[in-house]
């Protein structure tokens, strides 16, 4: 098999591993999240924040919402990338002392699947 071919092969499995991992990441977000957040753009505050395009936006930045003390003296200049969501979602106390979200998520697989996803909402 020449190296080209073999290169497409393993790209077309990597990138139906990502679309199942996003597919699996939405089940997971709709079955836990969704409860306290919505996710489509504009849609209105829950009893959390609207989370469109969360990755890549300043920490506590959702209009209108309104944030705990703790989590708007944990934002400072703070940016939402994949590192910071795995470490909210594992311990969200550990990111933001005094927050109000009462939600973790201690499987890293899970987790992943879940920043795959919110990856995509932009
Ligand atoms: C029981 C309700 C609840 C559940 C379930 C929940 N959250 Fe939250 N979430 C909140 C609240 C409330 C806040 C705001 C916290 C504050 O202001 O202290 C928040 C904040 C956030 C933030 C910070 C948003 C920002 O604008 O900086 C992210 C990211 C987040 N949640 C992601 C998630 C994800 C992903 C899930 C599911 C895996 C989830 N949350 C499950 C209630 C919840």
């Amino acid at each position: 098999m020449s190296i080209a071919l073999a290169a497409c092969l393993s790209l077309a499995t990597l990138t139906a591993r990502s679309q199942d991992e996003i597919a699996l990441g939405k089940t997971l977000t709709t079955n836990n999240c969704a409860v306290c957040h919505t996710f489509g753009q504009g849609e209105p505050n829950g009893q959390g924040p609207n989370l469109f395009g969360i990755i890549g936006r300043p920490l506590a930045a959702a209009p209108g919402f309104k944030y705990s003390a703790g989590m708007k003296a944990a934002a400072a200049g703070k940016v939402w990338d994949d590192k910071l969501l795995d470490q909210w979602l594992t311990d969200t106390q550990a990111v933001a002392p005094g927050n109000a979200m009462t939600y973790f998520e201690g499987d890293e697989a899970r987790r992943r699947k879940i920043i795959a996803y919110l990856r995509t909402l932009h």
